[in-house]
């Protein structure tokens, strides 16, 4: 486990980007694509848990890539197994199997207590996760009590049920299950069939699971909409009103999985028909897992019906089973609750923070003004990387290594910087 306590203080605190960053940047305006906005940083090097910008600062990574970097920045674990499997097999097509493929899907199964007959499919992505689940979702209308089945028949049932909130990705498919009109009204028309339902209302939840919905698709904890948990019981009502319909519960673990909530998996206690994965799965190397439930719903894509060149790549999984056995290895569960408890009850006692949500190392925090874009620069200045995916809310996804000490640096530098977000949005700065 790292044991570094937090970043060395930035060269130049305070200054914004510097000149080396500033000369990337540059360039980077004139070659990308300008969907992401201006980047806040060069970065180009990583250790444990503080990364390196163009011009020598460091920073704190309290943000993981997004829930990604799981093990930090260049764990030896998982560089040796990806260096391992690049100079021994880097890439097969799927005509193919590798041992890395195999071992990686036994062990998903295994840590999710996974049923017999399930399966696993490998995807790139959480976007591309939740397309395979999108079909699964489907051909389970094609399928479900009471329609004609069989493999080529087209759905009867159509319809799934997402959330308020929700975000499962950005291709036409998880788009469509992702909630935010911004994301999607440029993009219309989506493939249809898809209701979003008021958070956390389990009235409205089974007033509309009937035998028309294929599918209901949640994430635990809506990551995206500011880390915002689903209410306790709300998961089982889902699976209880599901299963009485035919329709499939998926469950979209992409942000929470893999120990990001202190657990392996933050739907746990409740066994879905689908669960979707990525992010913190390969640690930083891409990969997406379907994971089906059962002997059911593994038999709901028939062999032609869905495929990848990437997915299962033997270097991406032997990724992903890396990060696997050192979270068990480094004991990085118990670790990250531990830590996280202690960050958040930290957080609480910040003047300024008026709500603190979460588990593990996924949490979410309101401020008490429209202060965050700037609590976001002003962090970067002191040397923390965080994140706001609100006006007033800021989140920390941060490497499930990340120690106490280190942790209570941020804590610490926090008044600072809301004072420094406080003053620069008076002057109407971001
Ligand atoms: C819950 C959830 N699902 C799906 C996705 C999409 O994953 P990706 O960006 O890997 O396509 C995300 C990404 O933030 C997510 O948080």
């Amino acid at each position: 486990m790292s044991t570094e306590t937090g970043p060395k203080p930035p060269a130049a605190a305070g200054s914004g980007v510097g000149p080396a960053d500033e000369q990337w940047l540059d360039r980077y305006a004139g070659s990308l694509m300008g969907v992401f906005g201006t980047p806040q940083r060069v970065l180009v090097r990583g250790s444990g848990c503080t990364v390196q910008d163009a011009d020598g600062r460091e920073y704190l990574d309290l943000l993981g890539g997004i829930a990604v970097n799981a093990l930090g920045h260049a764990h030896p674990a998982l560089t040796a197994a990806v260096g391992r499997q690049l100079e021994t097999l880097g890439h097969v097509s799927n005509f193919f199997t590798s041992p890395a493929q195999v071992a990686l899907a036994e062990k998903l199964l295994k840590i999710t207590g996974a049923p017999a007959g399930s399966k696993v499919f490998f995807a790139n992505s959480g976007t591309e996760a939740n397309e395979a689940a999108f079909k699964l979702a489907r051909r389970n209308g094609a399928a479900a009590p009471g329609t004609d089945g069989g493999a080529d028949a087209a759905p009867a049932r159509t319809r799934i049920l997402a959330l308020e909130g929700a975000f499962h990705g950005r291709t036409m498919g998880a788009l469509a299950l992702t909630a935010k009109a911004a994301y999607r009204t440029p993009f219309e028309p989506l493939p249809g069939g898809v209701d979003h339902l008021p958070f956390g209302d389990v009235d409205a939840l089974r007033a509309a699971v009937d035998e028309t919905v294929a599918a209901v698709i949640l994430e635990p904890i809506q990551g995206e909409a500011g880390v915002r948990p689903l209410p306790a019981g709300y998961l089982q009502a889902a699976r209880e009103a599901t299963a009485a319909a035919g329709a499939l519960l998926i469950i979209d673990e992409v942000q929470t999985g893999v120990g990001r909530t202190g657990r392996w998996f933050a739907s746990e206690g409740v066994l879905p028909d689908a669960m979707t994965l990525a992010k913190g799965l390969g640690g930083g190397f891409p990969i997406g897992a379907l994971i089906t439930f059962g002997e059911r719903a593994s038999g709901l894509l028939t062999p032609g019906q869905h495929g990848t060149t990437f997915g299962g790549n033997p270097v991406a999984t032997a990724a992903g089973l890396a990060v696997l056995e050192t979270i068990e290895a480094e004991h990085l569960l118990d670790h990250s609750a531990t830590v996280g408890a202690g960050l958040r009850a930290a957080l609480a006692a910040v003047d300024g923070v008026t709500e603190v949500r979460g588990e593990g190392l996924l949490i979410g925090f309101d401020l008490d003004a429209d202060i965050a874009p700037a609590a976001v620069t002003a962090a970067l200045d002191a040397g923390f990387i965080i994140n706001a995916p609100g006006p007033r809310t800021l989140r920390l996804a941060p490497p499930l290594i990340l120690t106490a000490e280190a942790a209570a640096t941020f804590t610490a530098a926090l008044p600072g910087i809301l004072a420094a977000a406080r003053a620069a949005s008076s002057k109407g700065q971001p």
